[in-house]
């Protein structure tokens, strides 16, 4: 029987010779980031999956997470660390839906949230990710955005561009609208000299409130570069943890007790290990024309998010 730091030692140990990379999202558990090759926000996961040299990719976080490693490394095998972990938002549009929508804005560019599937990625014109979304929505040619899947993030580019006509759709991540305005109200009551950093997920009367607002990586930089002593963090509450970790002079709390994704959650250490036995996790597939068409609107976001 291992210890946590014995089985850590081990999955390093055999990645190397299995010639495997670990990528995790930021929401993953700090055991978890321990053997990681790269931890990062959705962004910056994307740009790592392109880059990785190893012949195998593993994803600890969420299966749209997987998908772009495959879409954009399609010699590698991609492996998904728990068969289980989906997003529930980027199941809450498909194709059909969106053509139909497309049809009534013939003259919009779609822009897509990286946490959609792949099937529907086909069908929009560009991705973006919390962090890049404004950027890449301001360099967009057309004055006319539909922007999916979520309403929240896209209301609060909207705000940034008054220049341009952003549609928007009702679709959200049911973890982030979970932390209300009472939420805001009480964690400033007990905790007065904490700035809010929240995520822009959130709903629009949350972040009106915030100090600042950015992606995961967005919030951890900030804070950590911050002059400040206490936060209160609205996205999910990995975050307080980590920043707990790396910044132990200063203090951090949720700012709702009830901002976890589950699905995020569901990877252990004892997937991972599994993983890079090559005994675990589920190989990433993707039918080539699904792949070609969601490679075009990963692309594009790429080649936008370098644009100035
Ligand atoms: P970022 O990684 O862009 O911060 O998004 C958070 C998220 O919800 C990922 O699913
Ligand atoms: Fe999806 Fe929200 Fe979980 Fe991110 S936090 S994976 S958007 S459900």
């Amino acid at each position: 029987m291992y210890t946590t730091r014995e089985l850590q030692d081990e999955i390093i140990r055999l990645k190397k010779e299995n010639d495997v990379c670990i990528l995790a999202h930021a929401y993953q558990s700090h055991d978890i980031w321990e053997v990681a090759d790269y931890v990062g926000d959705s962004y910056g996961l994307s740009v790592q999956a392109a880059k990785a040299e190893q012949k195998t990719v593993l994803m600890c976080g969420v299966r749209f997470m997987a998908e772009t490693v495959k879409i954009l490394s399609p010699e590698k095998k991609v492996l998904l660390s728990s068969a289980n972990a989906g997003c529930p938002m980027a199941e809450q549009m498909d194709v059909e839906m969106i053509s139909r929508v497309k049809q009534m804005y013939p003259d919009y560019t779609v822009v897509a949230y990286i946490n959609t599937t792949s099937e529907l990625k086909t069908i929009c014109d560009v991705c973006v990710t919390s962090s890049s979304a404004v950027q890449i929505v301001k360099n967009i040619d057309n004055k006319n955005i539909l922007f999916i899947p979520d309403c929240n993030l896209g209301r609060w580019v909207a705000n940034q561009i008054p220049e341009k006509n952003i549609k928007l759709l009702q679709g959200g991540c049911p973890t982030h609208v979970r932390m209300s305005v009472q939420d805001v109200e009480a964690a400033r009551a007990a905790h007065p000299n904490a700035l809010l950093l929240v995520h822009p997920e959130c709903l629009p009367h949350v972040s009106a409130q915030a100090d600042y607002i950015g992606s995961t990586t967005g919030i951890m930089d900030y804070a950590k570069k911050s002059d400040a002593d206490e936060f209160i963090i609205g996205t999910e509450n990995s975050i307080v943890q980590h920043l707990q970790f790396e910044c132990p002079d200063k203090r951090f709390y949720p700012l709702s007790k009830d901002c976890v994704c589950h699905n995020m959650k569901l990877t252990t250490l004892g997937d991972v290990y599994a993983c890079v036995r090559g005994v675990g996790g589920e190989e990433i597939t993707l039918e080539d024309e699904v792949r070609e068409g969601a490679k075009r609107c990963i692309d594009a976001m790429l080649a936008l998010s370098a644009a100035n």
